[in-house]
C-alpha cells in the first residue's frame, strides 16, 4: 500500500456521490452521531468537513465511489449495485445492504416495438446503456445477441433518435420511461445501495469504523 493512497492516521474519510446518495447517507450518519457541516449543493469544495475532526466526506462521482474506496484513497463509501456491478467490487468489503436509493435494472424499449417477437426470432438487438457488464451478463444468460452501446448518461434518448433498440438503465417511480414513450419490458434486478470499506481499512481502522458499520446496519433496517 503506498504512503500516497492510504492514510495512515486513524482519521476515516468517506466517499460519496452528490444527490440521492449524500441525501439518503446524512440519516445514517447521523445516527452514528456524524453531522456533514458542509453542503456539497453550494460549496465547491470536494472534502467537506463533518461535526467530527476524525471524519471527512470526499464528494466524487457516483460511479468513482468505488475505486477511491478499492485504492484506499477512502476508507468507506456508499455505492449502488448497479455501480458496483460494473466495477466488480475488487478490494472492497460490502458489509451492508443499506435499503436507500431504491430503484430496479430493466431492458426498456420504444412503445411501437415488439421485444419479445425480437427475442423469439433470434434478433440481434442493439442496447445502449451505461451499464455494459450488468447487460452483457443479462442478455448472455437469456442467449440473446445483442451489440452494446456505451453511454455515459440519457440512455432513455437512444431508441428515441434510432442509436439502439433497446436499453438497459435503471427505473424508480417509471417516469422518465413515460415521459420519452418507452415502455419496461424485462426488469434485471432490484437494485439498492451498500456500505463499501477498504479491506485494509478494516483491519486498521476497525476500531473506528466497526461502531459506524453498526449504526449504519440499524439505521438503515429503519428505512422505510
Ligand atoms: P452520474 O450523475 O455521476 O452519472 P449517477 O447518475 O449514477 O451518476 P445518481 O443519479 O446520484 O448518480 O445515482 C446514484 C445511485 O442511485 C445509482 O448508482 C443507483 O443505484 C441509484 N439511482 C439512480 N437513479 C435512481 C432513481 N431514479 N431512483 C432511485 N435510485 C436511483
Ligand atoms: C435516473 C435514471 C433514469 C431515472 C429513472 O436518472 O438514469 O433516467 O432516474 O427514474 P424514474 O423511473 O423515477 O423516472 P437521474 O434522475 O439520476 O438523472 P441523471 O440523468 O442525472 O442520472
Ligand atoms: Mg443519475
Amino acid at each position: 500500500m503506498s504512503i500516497a493512497t492510504q492514510s495512515t492516521d486513524q482519521g476515516l474519510i468517506l466517499a460519496l456521490s452528490k444527490g440521492r446518495i449524500f441525501e439518503d447517507t446524512l440519516p445514517l450518519l447521523e445516527a452514528a452521531g456524524i453531522v456533514v457541516t458542509e453542503n456539497p449543493e453550494t460549496s465547491r469544495k470536494l472534502i467537506l468537513a463533518t461535526n467530527d475532526p476524525g471524519v471527512r466526506v470526499l464528494i466524487v462521482r457516483a460511479s468513482d465511489v468505488p475505486t477511491y474506496v478499492q485504492y484506499g484513497a477512502a476508507d468507506f463509501g456508499v455505492a449502488g449495485k448497479d455501480v458496483l456491478l460494473e466495477h466488480g467490487g475488487e478490494g472492497l468489503y460490502q458489509p451492508v445492504d443499506l435499503n436507500i436509493a431504491r430503484c430496479r435494472m430493466s431492458v426498456a424499449v420504444n412503445a411501437g416495438f415488439d421485444y419479445e417477437t425480437a427475442v423469439r426470432q433470434g434478433a440481434r438487438l442493439r442496447v445502449a446503456t451505461k451499464f455494459v457488464n450488468t447487460a452483457r451478463q443479462h442478455f448472455a444468460s437469456k442467449g440473446v445477441h445483442v451489440d452494446l452501446i456505451k453511454l455515459y448518461g440519457s440512455m432513455e434518448l437512444a431508441p428515441l433518435v434510432g442509436l439502439s433498440d433497446a436499453i438497459v438503465d435503471v427505473v424508480s417511480t417509471g417516469g422518465t420511461l413515460r415521459a420519452n414513450n418507452l415502455v419496461e419490458v424485462e426488469k434485471i434486478m432490484e437494485i439498492s445501495s451498500r456500505l463499501v470499506v477498504n479491506q485494509a481499512a478494516l483491519k486498521l481502522k476497525r476500531a473506528r469504523l466497526q461502531p459506524i458499520i453498526e449504526a449504519f446496519e440499524k439505521a438503515s433496517t429503519l428505512q422505510p
